[in-house]
């Protein structure tokens, strides 16, 4: 772990894959440490120390890099002080991309003694971009949503009296972040990222009520394997244009529309269900170099080091910086406990 300022660090440019944090919440807690971010005297001041942060990780990522930033929001003066809205507009005017507002929500939190508004339950994590960035949502979605896209809510339950002082995220929180956005190889002599090769599998999800409808009509009507190819070959949910379509090899044969549009006589508007089924992964591309690194992973505010337990589970590298020194300590001890690592 480094000992440093997440708005100074010792690290070369565009060395990091991916920042997966959560700094510190403006005036939430006193973490003990000169120079610590979290104590501005105003939400603009801590939105610009944040702002700050940003400029600094964008000088250490690569060209695919991208940030997942887990924010929180505070009261002051007895009202919201709006800061993940605040972060986010101060980001877009300095060119970051918002690609997602990912809302983080849990069945319980920390005891608030508020009598008349509710207790806050969820938090945002952010995923901002300056440009063009890696992301596997195909192997996201076979882990969380049965091959289709699983949407931007996680449901995520603290995990219960961890190095609290520290206020630590769930270590499933940092593991979907590095699934989604840190690339698992990266090829060191010319930056090659490796991208999932995937195909259509052919399946449905029996879970989709639309599904269940599509697969009981196709088989009523004794639609053959050679029908179902033929939708997925035109690659679009409306036979009709298939009729345009080109494939790999040229123009599709007039077998294959024929099929098609037999298919979509009998399917109708069920005739997509066919077309988005799950992708199967074939391979990686690889641009055939042979030389490569594991995606890297970066926390610049490491606290007990969460992110690396899930960057180590997933087999990535990681980099943890922090300007606590103690913080050193405790994210060791808790590599070594396979139990947290798991
Ligand atoms: C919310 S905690 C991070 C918790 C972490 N996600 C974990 O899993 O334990 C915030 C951390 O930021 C550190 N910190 C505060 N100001 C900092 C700064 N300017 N640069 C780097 N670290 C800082 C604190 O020491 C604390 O460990």
């Amino acid at each position: 772990m480094l000992v440093a300022d997440a708005r100074q660090l010792p690290l070369a440019d565009a060395t990091v894959d991916l920042v997966v944090t959560s700094p510190p919440y403006w005036r939430k807690r006193d973490y003990g440490v000169t120079g610590q971010l979290g104590q501005e005297d105003t939400p603009a001041g801590y939105t610009a120390a944040l702002m700050d942060c940003l400029t600094e990780w964008r000088r250490v990522l690569t060209p695919t890099g991208s940030v997942m930033l887990n924010v929180g929001d505070g009261y002051w003066k007895r009202a919201l002080a709006g800061i993940p809205g605040r972060i986010e507009a101060a980001a877009a005017d300095a060119g970051w991309l918002l690609r997602n507002r990912i809302v983080w929500t849990k069945t319980r939190g920390n005891p608030d003694p508020a009598k008349d508004r509710l207790a806050p339950r969820y938090e945002y994590v952010l995923h901002l971009t300056p440009r063009r960035y890696h992301y596997d949502l195909t192997g996201y979605a076979e882990q969380y949503g049965r091959g289709a896209n699983p949407g931007d809510v996680w449901a995520i339950d603290p995990e219960r009296g961890l190095h609290s002082h520290l206020a630590p995220f769930p270590v499933e929180l940092a593991r979907r972040a590095v699934i989604l956005a840190c690339p698992r190889t990266v090829c060191t002599q010319c930056g090659h990222v490796a991208q999932r090769i995937t195909a259509p599998s052919g399946e449905l999800d029996p879970a989709r009520p639309q599904a269940r409808r599509a697969m009981q009509l196709a088989t009523e009507a004794g639609l053959t394997e050679a029908h179902l190819a033929a939708i997925r070959a035109t690659g679009i949910s409306d036979a009709g244009k298939a009729l345009h379509v080109q494939t790999g090899t040229g123009r599709n044969s007039a077998e294959v529309q024929r099929l098609a549009a037999e298919a979509k006589a009998v399917l109708g508007g069920y005739f997509r269900e066919f077309t988005y089924g799950p992708k199967r992964t074939l391979g990686w591309t690889d641009c055939g170099h042979g030389q490569t690194r594991a995606g890297r992973v970066l926390d610049p505010f490491s606290g007990s080091g969460t992110t690396g337990l899930a960057a180590a589970e997933l087999g990535r590298g990681y980099i943890g910086a922090d300007l606590d020194p103690r913080c050193h300590a405790i994210a060791a001890s808790r590599a070594k406990q396979p139990a947290l690592a798991a």
